[in-house]
């Protein structure tokens, strides 16, 4: 899939194009001041990164800076198409409309969200320039994959532009229930962007029927399984539209990879020295997000220490909380909030010697993520909701010498995945803090014997498996899938006649 020459604009299009808020690399300066750009870390680069390497592709995208304009260029084999942001977008999109309205709600109001129609104008206004973008970077008939919450009107908008193409669209977040959904003053809208795509995907079983509920109930349109009848402005039918859950996960064989490299279990193991030696290191990694739970997970730490169960000396928690959003108002106090419950629990708890929470508000390399995995005995995932969460898979993963446990949260799309985690509601403290002391206390053929269940998921479950299977889904043609709907009536005919014969009598 090479570029090819647009003879109408000179611009070089693309079989397959990602659409995505963020560009997959960050800029950074050298010493003599020069800018470059390097691979950007976090869930959805990590994710797609490899996919795109693999198909030569183009991403459009923000590269993270206001008021500036950025010529497309190459980066490790995909071309990158940058999409400019004022700041005034910045805030209104961005921060606004993305961030204080759509986060907080399909995220079940965590926090509340904010209805402002100037947010609004400029969620459309951003939506149809990357959906320009995008009309002139994919070449005829291409495949689009659209990524999250920031993107949904994007679908309709380039399929009307560009009825050629094949459109994707993941959710990487949750989708909230109908209920909570319908408080969306634009929850129209949203739905009929969103369904310009032929296939949305979603992480959970649960989000995809959430979105099947809300396009009957808000726009009346028929729902058979997972296939919307989607209406045109008239309500004659148009085309047949799809939504289905795609559990996205991370690159297991490079962090096994990265995890058995010597100079990575070196620095795992220094790590712990720099933490006084412990007979128990806990780890907490997380943006810096109401969404994770990490007071939650605070309190339990800071209640074991008052009751005695847990020693400073002995354990020590290592919060990693990278920065995010940091002129939204939300964030800036949780972040308050936190440092405040940290300095607390670390003040009357320290020693000279050793301290209880090694709280960290950096971004580091992957590297030293993969020595942090690997240095943690005990890995806690405590989100109040997540679409997935890939560090909890992340964790699994750097663990190649079958160490370690995991503490989740139901949650998170991964407690799907990894049922031989320490499954948890973090809401309920009393039993965070028990299974918390129940993992730290596992004997070891059990640790062993949960997180080879664990890793086999993964290993199996890839990345790549995510986006083949996603893309495959995506490429089936009309004739496929009404082949597909046959199989799965003569499914179910077959499943009833089973179910006639096997009944017992008594019960008929
Ligand atoms: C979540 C979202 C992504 C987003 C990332 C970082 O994982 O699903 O779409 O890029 O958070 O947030 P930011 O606002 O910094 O892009």
């Amino acid at each position: 899939m090479s570029p090819t020459a647009d003879g109408t604009t000179g611009n070089a299009t693309y079989e397959f194009v990602v659409v995505a808020n963020r560009l997959p690399v960050d800029r950074v300066t050298g010493e003599s001041g020069e800018s470059s750009w390097k691979r950007a870390p976090g869930g959805l680069v990590t994710a797609l990164a490899p996919v795109m390497e693999n198909a030569d592709g183009a991403w459009v995208g923000w590269h993270g800076a206001p008021d500036e304009e950025v010529a497309p260029f190459d980066n490790n084999g995909i071309s990158i198409v940058p999409v400019p942001l004022s700041a005034d977008e910045v805030n209104l999109y961005y921060e606004g409309f993305s961030n204080s309205t759509l986060w907080p709600l399909y995220h079940d109001v965590i926090v509340a969200p904010e209805f402002h129609r100037n947010w609004w104008d400029s969620y459309k206004t951003v939506n149809r320039r990357f959906a320009e973008a995008t009309a002139a970077t994919a070449a005829e008939g291409a495949t689009v994959w659209v990524q999250d919450y920031q993107l949904q009107l994007v679908p309709k908008l380039l399929r009307d532009a560009r009825p050629d193409l094949k459109i994707g669209f993941f959710n990487h977040i949750p989708f909230p229930s109908v209920d909570l959904f319908a408080q969306l003053p634009w929850r129209k809208r949203v739905l009929e962007g969103l369904l310009g795509a032929d296939l949305i995907g979603f992480q959970r079983p649960s989000d995809a029927s959430n979105f099947l509920r809300a396009v009957r109930r808000v726009l009346g349109f028929t729902v058979r399984g997972q296939q919307i009848h989607v209406q045109d402005g008239n309500g004659y039918p148009q085309r047949i539209a799809r939504a289905e859950s795609h559990p996205i996960s991370i690159d297991t064989a490079q962090i096994s990879r990265m995890a058995k490299d010597p100079e990575i279990q070196a620095r795992a193991k220094e790590i712990r020295r720099g933490l006084g030696n412990p007979d128990v290191v806990l780890l907490g990694v997380d943006r810096l997000d109401y969404t994770k739970g990490i007071r939650h997970r605070l309190k339990a730490f800071g209640e074991l220490i008052d009751d005695g169960r847990l020693e400073v000396g002995g354990a020590a928690l290592v919060q990693v909380a990278s920065p995010s959003r940091e002129r939204v108002g939300e964030y800036m106090r949780l972040r308050d909030e936190i440092e405040l419950t940290v300095g607390r629990i670390n003040g009357e708890h320290d020693t000279v010697a050793h301290t209880a929470i090694r709280y960290l508000h950096h971004s580091y390399p992957f590297e030293e993520m993969v020595a942090l995995y690997l240095a943690a005995d005990v890995m806690l995932v405590t989100a109040l909701r997540d679409g997935m969460n890939l560090v909890a898979k992340e964790y699994i993963a750097a663990h190649v010498d079958n160490k370690g446990a995991l503490i989740l949260s139901e949650f998170a799309g991964a407690a799907d995945q990894l049922k031989h985690a320490f499954l948890v509601n973090p809401h309920d403290i009393d039993e965070l803090k028990d299974k918390i002391v129940e993992a730290i206390h596992l004997p070891e053929p059990e640790a062993t014997r949960r997180m080879r269940i664990m890793r086999r998921q993964i290993s199996t479950n890839d990345v790549a498996r995510w986006s083949r299977k996603f893309l495959e889904s995506l490429a089936k043609t009309d004739a496929e899938l009404s082949l597909d709907a046959r199989n799965r009536a003569d499914e179910e005919r077959a499943g009833h006649a089973e179910a006639d014969r096997t009944r017992p009598k008594d019960a008929e």
